[in-house]
């Protein structure tokens, strides 16, 4: 697997992504999207949008807006309790996630075989977290296990104090304390309180789904490890309403579905993991993470929450509006309960690219790979012609012309074909058309296939469904 440094310059240098605002020095944790990284992340979109929305008939989609009324936090719980503990370093004045660095030690700990310890300061951990005011009994496992700052070694810490993720900004055009609206930290609250818009106009009724890709915004106190942890990024979240009783098996059946989801795009098994939850979030009744190996250790890509009836009961509370449903079977009213998947789109893709990436040595030389899946590849198709005369420029042209029809497609005649291919190779191109000495001859054209480099010479015609028999066909390399 390739190390951070090595796809965060790949990302840059083939236009994946791009640290935003970059003219000025960056700005931390937030990130653009390049002409590849923009195809991948729709394309990533849409396979989720299809599979959840299109997928079932009991499924519907919406698109909220980012500003929400302020009183929609402080109904979700987020004005109180959407705050990560931080710590500062006085040396270095770097700041911290106090869980973080006890987390990092335990890790250590773990490293050095001495488990016992590991597992007691696992276990002071945990209670501290769900401390009504975890900042006491986690300066205390820092202070006793003599926790060091991972950057200048210090032991010179502040006390930890709570920080609110949310940002703030003002409404209108005249700032006072009534304006103060948040960016939103989440999606699901555009759902939950457009629960009996959707379900009426839809005509749905219980179960059904909501389902929404969108921005959402934490200020976190430390982002680090590139578009793994970032200040401005998007989820794909669905909310899944159900009959109070019935949530733990809608609970795993989602769950089940949304592993499935993942390993269908190509991600190695190996690579995924459950990881249930130690401390439940304010609004849940079970929460279990799909993890991903990054190089920088397991760490969550999707949620899978039973949120029970929190959010709908609490803007029931808040706005004074019925949130209840009637079951026409049974006769029976209630606020229904809502099992949850929440996917970051960006940490997915930060895990695709690092699962597509594979290094290997080829006739004395170094060749890089993405191996992705030709649904997701940013280009399907490269284009080339053997050499840029006799012809072959322009039956081309004329083939890629047709393929754009259904695919997006790379043109490229300049340079040696192996040097062509490499550079499709490194971004990830599954197929590649050459147009050679013996397309005018007989009109058929080599196909190079991206993972095994083996050529199939076929009809230039049929090039449109050979590609598309072999994306439908398509396994991972070494499934
Ligand atoms: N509505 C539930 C919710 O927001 P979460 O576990 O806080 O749950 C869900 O977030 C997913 O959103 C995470 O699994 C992760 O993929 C993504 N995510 C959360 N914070 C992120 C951040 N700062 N940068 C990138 N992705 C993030």
């Amino acid at each position: 697997m390739a190390d951070l440094d090595t796809l965060v310059s790949l990302s840059k240098r083939r236009g994946f992504l791009f640290p935003s605002s970059e003219i000025y020095g960056g700005l931390g944790a937030v990130y653009d999207y390049g002409p590849l990284g923009v195809e991948l992340k729709r394309r990533v979109a849409d396979r989720w949008w299809r599979f959840m929305v299109y997928g079932h008939d009991n499924v519907e989609g919406i698109d909220a807006a980012i500003l929400m009324h302020p009183t929609v936090w402080k109904a979700s719980g987020h004005v109180e309790a959407f705050n990560d503990p931080m710590i500062d370093d006085r040396a270095s004045k770097k700041r911290y996630r106090a869980d973080q660095l006890i987390e990092g030690h335990i890790a250590r700990l773990e490293k050095d075989g001495k488990t016992d310890r590991a597992a007691d300061v696992h276990a002071r951990l945990v209670e501290a977290l769900n401390a009504d005011d975890p900042t006491v009994p986690l300066f205390e496992v820092i202070q006793a296990e003599g926790i060091k700052s991972p950057d200048s070694g210090a032991f010179d810490w502040t006390p930890v104090r709570q920080f609110n993720l949310m940002f703030e900004t003002r409404i209108g055009a005249v700032a006072g304390e009534d304006d103060r609206i948040y960016l939103r930290p989440e999606t699901a609250q555009g759902i939950f309180v457009h629960f009996h818009d959707v379900r009426e106009t839809a005509r749905q009724q219980i179960p059904f789904g909501i389902a929404q890709i969108g921005k959402a915004f934490r200020n976190e106190v430390v982002a680090r490890q590139f578009i793994f942890r970032m200040r401005e990024f998007e989820q794909m979240e669905m909310q899944y309403f159900v009959k109070p009783g019935t949530q733990a098996e809608a609970y795993e059946e989602w769950a089940e579905k949304r592993l499935q989801w993942h390993l269908g795009n190509g991600v190695r098994s190996e690579r995924l993991r459950w990881h249930q939850h130690e401390k439940l979030a304010h609004y849940a009744d079970a929460a279990q993470d799909i993890q991903y190996e990054f190089p920088f250790g397991w760490n969550e890509v999707e949620g899978i929450h039973s949120r029970t009836d929190f959010d709908l009961r609490r803007h029931q509370e808040f706005s004074g509006k019925k949130m209840e449903y009637f079951d026409p079977q049974t006769q029976e009213r209630f606020i229904p309960y809502v099992v949850e998947t929440s996917v970051g789109l960006d940490r997915t893709i930060l895990m695709l690219l690092f699962d597509a990436f594979h290094e290997e040595q080829v006739e004395g030389e170094t060749r890089s790979v993405l191996r992705f899946h030709p649904a997701l590849a940013p280009f399907t198709v490269a284009v080339f012609p053997l050499v840029k005369k006799d012809g072959m420029p322009e039956t081309a042209h004329a083939i890629e012309a047709d393929l754009r029809g259904a695919f997006n497609v790379f043109y490229d005649e300049k340079g040696a074909v192996g040097r062509r291919y490499r550079r499709q190779d490194e971004v990830g191109t599954p197929f590649c058309v050459t147009v050679d000495g013996q397309t005018a001859e007989d009109g058929t054209v080599t196909v190079r296939d991206r993972d095994t480099m083996l050529q199939d010479r076929l009809p230039a015609d049929n090039v449109r469904r050979y590609i598309d028999d072999r994306m439908a066909a398509w396994v991972p390399p070494g499934a």
